[in-house]
This record gives structure tokens, C-alpha cells and sequence, in this order.
């Protein structure tokens, strides 16, 4: 490939554009070594959160005819044992790892934010804030300006290093929403997470999840995710990460030409392992094909 496709975000220089999202990306130690990345820029790890949690009873997936809906409830074993367990797989990674942790409580997440900080090895923090405030009113934390900035002011209390902070696209304000966590200082915004959706049991003629609603993911949601990277490309001036069906290079180029700095690619990945490799190879035809030498030239094309 002779065209750079290098991309910044906040401090981290990504060779690739493409970063396998939250809660996709194997922990085999086989799938974080060169051989397995290429076209890959970085790594997201699974949600961590203070505790172990054993995630959501009944069934986690359901395939949609354009997508995938998830009710996996952030299922990981917590931040000491992600240490105990996954903490030289990631000092060995050869592309940089950013950690996606949940935000709970201030108190909880500050502490997942230090245990992580200490061990020097992640590249970037991720605060999920589509978790719900179980403090406040029960909401997701990222719904609304004020609960969204709130979270990020004690993440970022506690987090010296990059931060970048995933929006629930459940918000009817995501520009304000944008705005309030670029004020509390975050280093970048992963727009978006999944969308909330339902399954029906057509057997049973029940819902298929025991908690009813879901979250989607997948080209179903694509344009749905292209319009929130649109919008709050516009209204923030910190990169922007696009995230939610992307499967091609040509919706890896529309989020770029709509703004963002990289895609994280989810859902995509369960279908073909090797679809990083594809997108970041495929990109480079749309990076000539727009007269640009570099694929940072692509970004904001389409605002032009
Ligand atoms: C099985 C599964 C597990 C996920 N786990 C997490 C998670 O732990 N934390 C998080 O922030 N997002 C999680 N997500 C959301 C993805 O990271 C991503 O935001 C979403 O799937 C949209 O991207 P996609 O359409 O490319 O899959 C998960 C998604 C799926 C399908």
C-alpha cells in the first residue's frame, strides 16, 4: 500500500483506521499478535468494570434479518482480574489497546480507572456511558448534557491519560451531549453504541430476551450511526471515532468523509475475522479516488 492511512486520535497514532469495537475481539492470545492484525490500528478491550459480573440470563444473541440484537450485560471479570489475566497479552500487543471501561458509580469507576492507570500498559481509556445511573434516576449516564458531563468530570479526575468517551445514541440532544463531554475535557468520542430493539419469540410468543430490549447492531444501524457521526462532528472539534454497522471500506470512507478520525467495527467482525484487512485495504481506492494523498485529507471531505 503506498498511501499513508495513518490517523490521530487525541495522543495515539493508528496505522489503520479500524478498530475492532468493544465486546468483539477474542481474548485468545493468538488473535493480539502481528499475524492477526493486520489493517488493524488498535484494540478495544471488552467492558470493564470494578467487579466480576456474570452478565444477563437467557438468551444474549438474535440474529435480525440486517443485524445482530445483544443482551450479553456486560459480562467481564472485572478490572483486577482483567490485570491477573489479560494484562501481558495486552503489554505484548503490538497496536495500541484502549480499554473500555462501564461507568458506575463515580466512586466504582474511578477506582477500575486507577487499578487500569497502574499498570501503564493501555494506550486509552473508553467510559462507556450508555450504562444506566443507578444513583440518579436509572437512566443511561450519557442521555442527557448534565449526567453525561458528570460522568466524564470523574472519569477524567482520575484517568491522566487519554480518555475517549462512547455515546448512547439513545439521547434526543447528541450534539449537547457531545459538547458536554468535550467540555469536561475528554480526549475523543466514540459515537455511537448500540440502539435499543426488541426480539419476539414467534415459538413461545414471548419477547426473546428475558429483559426484553436489546441492543442493535450491525448494517441495519449503519446509516443511523453515519447521521449521529454527521452531527456530532459539527459540534465538537475533539476527534471522533464512527462506530455501528460498519462492514465495507465504502462505510468506513462515508464516516470519514462525515468527519471521523477512525470506525470501530463490531458486528462485522463476527461474519469474517478478516474484514479489518479488508476495509483498511479497501480504503485506499477512496482516498485516490478523491485526489487525496493521505487518508487524514479524506476526513471532513463531505463538510467541505
Ligand atoms: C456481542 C456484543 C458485545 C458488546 N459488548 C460491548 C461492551 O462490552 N462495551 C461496549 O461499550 N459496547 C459493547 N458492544 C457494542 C459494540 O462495541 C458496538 O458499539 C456496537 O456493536 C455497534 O457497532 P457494530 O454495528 O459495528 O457492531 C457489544 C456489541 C456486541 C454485538
Amino acid at each position: 500500500m503506498g498511501i499513508d492511512m495513518m490517523m490521530k486520535v487525541g495522543k495515539i497514532d493508528l496505522k489503520w483506521p479500524v478498530i475492532p469495537a468493544s465486546g468483539v475481539w477474542p481474548y485468545e492470545e493468538d488473535f493480539w499478535k502481528a499475524e492477526r492484525l493486520a489493517g488493524i490500528g488498535a484494540i478495544c478491550t471488552k467492558a470493564i468494570s470494578l467487579s466480576p459480573r456474570c452478565g444477563n440470563k437467557g438468551i444474549r444473541l438474535w440474529e435480525t434479518p440486517a443485524g445482530v440484537l445483544n443482551s450479553i450485560g456486560l459480562q467481564n471479570v472485572g478490572a483486577i482480574g482483567f490485570v491477573e489475566k489479560y494484562l501481558q497479552m495486552t503489554k505484548d500487543c503490538p497496536v495500541p489497546v484502549i480499554a473500555n471501561v462501564v461507568m458506575e458509580s463515580a466512586e466504582e469507576t474511578s477506582e477500575t480507572l486507577r487499578i487500569l492507570q497502574d499498570t501503564g500498559a493501555l494506550a486509552a481509556a473508553e467510559l462507556n456511558i450508555s450504562c444506566p445511573n443507578v444513583d440518579g434516576d436509572g437512566m443511561a449516564w450519557g442521555v442527557d448534557p448534565s449526567s453525561a458531563a458528570k460522568a466524564v468530570r470523574a472519569a477524567r479526575k482520575s484517568w491522566k491519560g487519554d480518555l475517549w468517551v462512547k455515546m448512547t445514541p439513545q439521547t434526543p440532544c447528541p450534539e449537547d451531549v457531545a459538547r458536554a463531554i468535550e467540555a469536561e475535557g475528554a480526549d475523543a468520542i466514540v459515537a455511537a453504541n448500540t440502539w435499543l430493539g426488541m426480539g419476539m419469540d414467534m415459538q413461545k410468543a414471548k419477547p426473546a430476551f428475558d429483559r426484553v430490549v436489546a441492543g442493535l447492531s450491525g448494517p441495519a444501524i449503519f446509516p443511523l450511526a453515519l447521521r449521529l457521526v454527521w452531527q456530532v462532528c459539527g459540534a465538537v472539534s475533539i476527534p471522533v471515532i464512527g462506530c455501528g454497522g460498519v462492514s465495507s471500506a465504502s462505510d468506513c470512507a462515508a464516516m470519514i468523509l462525515a468527519g471521523a478520525s477512525a470506525v470501530e467495527v463490531g458486528t462485522a467482525f463476527f461474519r469474517n475475522l478478516g474484514v479489518g484487512k479488508e476495509i483498511s485495504e479497501g480504503l485506499e481506492r477512496y482516498v485516490s479516488q478523491y485526489g487525496c494523498s493521505r487518508l487524514e485529507e479524506m476526513k471532513g471531505l463531505a463538510r467541505k
